[in-house]
């Protein structure tokens, strides 16, 4: 393992901001950190570049116990969404600069603006100024003055923020082929779900202080190994209510309909649980079709997305359900009666916490 971060913690006075965090990111790792805000994103990564320092555990680079050692001995470099680039400087002097602090003579110091220029596509625009720069080239800039060092780990947080989406999609791509290119980690920080899944090999989700899951983005987004991943990745549908059994398998009672689970809380013994479905396995049709195990309802709205329509559904007995998929020669319109099903297997269902 190349990154290793070794059960950090980190405490501000009497807050707990991040606690028993494990990581291990391989060379050649795109990481995410994906959570909500607050929930310690930018503070683990400033303990990784040495900004701050754990309360406990370690941080390792390349087999090097690292915790101990300030910023500019870490070899690691930091990219932030709020860059700032010295307005008076050109390109060429905005990506000199670090290399000054770094004391590196004048021709290594050219031949790896040069190389960083050819990597960015900014050889072009080496001699203007940031005002003469797009925002997506001015961002491009801001790269430059992380990997210029040629550090063996490049952090960036939230670093597209603050650009339009269709910049923002683009910049994605940029990153991600930056990565794969120069083959060290990048460790991103974003809470922005879509920017993970585009990037990233691998999502480290964040919530509260804590790592919930990390592991491929394909697996936390498909099989959510927590509540918590289940509301935050994706959307979904959830379906609350007390657990039945029944010979094929225990069902969710959710307002007068009947969830079958299939397999799911076999080994449990809980008395009420919660079953998320992704709108997008979620499958609308007119209600002329069998019903049987289906779940009936009214169609109420349907909202275009572009790429895809959202169904929204009023089911019998009041509740709401979002539907996104839907067979091509299926016509439904608000008012019409309709089915919604899924394949059981997609649930994924946990379990309520018990009152102790
Ligand atoms: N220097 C500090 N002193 C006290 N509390 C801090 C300090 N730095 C961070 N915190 C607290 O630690 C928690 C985590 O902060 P952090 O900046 O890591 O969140 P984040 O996940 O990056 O959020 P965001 O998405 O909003 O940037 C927050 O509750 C924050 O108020
Ligand atoms: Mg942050």
């Amino acid at each position: 393992m190349y990154l290793q971060i070794k059960d950090v913690s980190k405490t501000f006075g009497t807050f707990t901001a991040l606690s028993g965090v494990d990581l291990s990111i391989e060379k050649n790792e795109f990481v995410s950190l994906l959570g909500p805000s607050g929930s310690g994103k930018s503070t683990l990564l400033r303990l990784i570049a040495g900004l701050e320092q754990p309360t406990t555990g370690q941080v390792l680079i390349d087999g090097q116990d690292v915790t101990a050692l300030p910023p500019y001995q870490r070899g690691i470099a930091m990219v932030f969404q709020d860059f700032l680039l010295f307005p008076h400087m050109t390109v060429r002097e905005n990506l000199l600069f670090p290399l000054r602090m770094l004391r590196m003579n004048r021709d290594d110091a050219e031949e790896r603006i040069d190389w960083c220029c050819r990597i960015l596509s900014l050889t072009a625009l080496k001699d203007r100024f940031p005002n003469q720069l797009s925002g997506g080239q001015q961002q491009r800039v801001a790269l430059g003055r992380g990997l210029v060092c040629r550090p063996k780990v490049l952090l960036l947080d939230e670093p597209l923020a603050n650009l339009d989406r269709e910049l923002r999609r683009d910049m994605e791509i940029e990153i991600r082929s930056y990565q794969i290119q120069l083959g060290i980690p990048f460790v991103y920080v974003t809470h922005n779900q879509e920017e993970a899944l585009s990037m990233s090999d691998k999502i480290a989700v964040v919530n509260k202080g804590g790592i919930e899951d990390f592991a491929e983005k394909s697996a936390v987004y498909d099989r959510p190994k927590t509540r918590f991943i289940a509301q935050f990745v994706g959307r979904s549908n959830v379906f609350t209510g007390p657990v039945e059994a029944a010979t094929e398998g225990k069902a969710i009672q959710w307002h007068g309909q009947r969830i079958a689970l299939g397999q799911a809380l076999n080994d449990s013994n809980a008395s009420s649980a919660s079953a998320y479905i992704k709108i997008e396995d979620t499958l609308i049709e007119a209600a002329n079709a069998n019903p049987s195990g289906k779940i009936a309802g009214t169609l109420r709205d349907v909202i275009f997305r572009g790429q895809y329509a959202e169904y929204l559904v009023t089911v019998d007995g009041g509740q709401e359900v979002v539907a996104s998929s839907i067979d091509s020669a299926t016509r439904v319109k608000p008012g019409d009666p309709v089915l919604l099903s899924w394949d059981t297997a997609k649930l994924d269902v946990f379990p309520d916490e018990v009152a102790a």
